[in-house]
């Protein structure tokens, strides 16, 4: 490994390359999949809105609409059998799937907690569950973990949906360095703020506000360059990588004089 080559392969050309988009029904999902369709990969979509799906998928024809929850591992396992059996193989999952619950302690509540790790963590464990044997077996493959900003440290309102990133920035090392080695791509992406229906229930000015088709292309374009962290909008997310340096003291300071909390 050098210090100095991309930590994943490049990619020159999406055409023919089989990709699962899961978490593909709105937002950030919805607008990498249609770009990567446009770009010429297969995709498969899912989420749990199958009419969602459709729209996004429009009329390509390299788009597969595969429906399901992926905190249901069974209906994980059947979709990805139907992309074996279609496709012959999968190429790369980018898992997007993910929910927003704003929590402080004072409100805390354990089953809206349960839940959004159920979708956050658990669907992610899910996932890899089903498509680790194929790849690790292949010796192939490429693997992209939406987190977020909110994992880099803990944040007013985010009480476990910021947890539930953490865990997945540091999933997302321990499987870059399990499966390098091995010939698999890993991804770990953490954009800032996207305006998608997770933010909308926002109630606070969120800075660098980024549509999701210049999300996609941030992260598409991450993808090609062989990053392994794709971060995004970079105006905003280096003044977060640069909160996570400092000592708790001056963190805790910064955050109270930003957001009043
Ligand atoms: N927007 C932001 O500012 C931002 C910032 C940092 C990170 N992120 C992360 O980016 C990812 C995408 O978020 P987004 O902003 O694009 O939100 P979004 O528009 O609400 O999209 C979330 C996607 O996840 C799917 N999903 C949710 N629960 C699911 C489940 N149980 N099973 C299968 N699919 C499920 C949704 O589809 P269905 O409802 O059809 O199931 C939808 O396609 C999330 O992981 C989020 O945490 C977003």
């Amino acid at each position: 490994m050098s210090l100095f080559a991309s930590l994943n392969p490049p990619v020159i050309d999406w055409r023919g390359e089989r990709i699962w988009v899961i978490g593909a029904s709105s937002g950030i999902g919805a607008a990498t999949a249609q770009l990567l369709l446009e770009r010429g990969a297969r995709v498969a979509l899912s989420a749990r809105k199958r009419d969602r799906l459709e729209a996004v998928a429009g009329t390509h024809t390299g788009a597969l609409i595969l429906p399901f929850d992926v905190t249901d591992v069974r209906s994980v396992e059947a979709a990805h059998k139907e992309i074996i059996g279609l496709w012959g193989g999968c190429d790369r999952v980018l898992i997007v799937a993910g929910q927003y619950t704003e929590m402080r302690a004072d409100g805390f509540a354990l089953e809206a907690a349960r839940a959004l790790l159920d979708t956050n963590l658990q669907g992610v464990l899910n996932v890899l569950s089903v498509i680790l044997p194929g790849m690790i077996a292949r010796g192939s493959g490429a693997i992209g973990l939406v987190a977020s900003v909110a994992g880099y440290r803990g944040l007013p309102q985010a009480l476990i949906y910021g947890p539930s990133k953490a865990a997945l920035i540091n999933l997302a090392e321990s499987l870059f360095i399990d499966l390098r080695p091995r010939g698999i791509a890993v991804n770990l992406i953490c954009p800032g703020f996207v305006d998608t229906p997770l933010t909308a229930q926002n109630g606070f000015p969120m800075p660098a506000l980024m549509t999701p088709a210049a999300a996609a292309q941030a992260l598409v374009r991450g993808l090609e360059r062989g990053q392994f962290e794709i971060h995004f909008p970079k105006r905003f997310t280096r003044v977060m990588k640069l909160l996570r340096l400092l000592p708790y003291r001056w963190y805790f300071y910064l955050i109270h004089r930003f957001t009043g909390l």
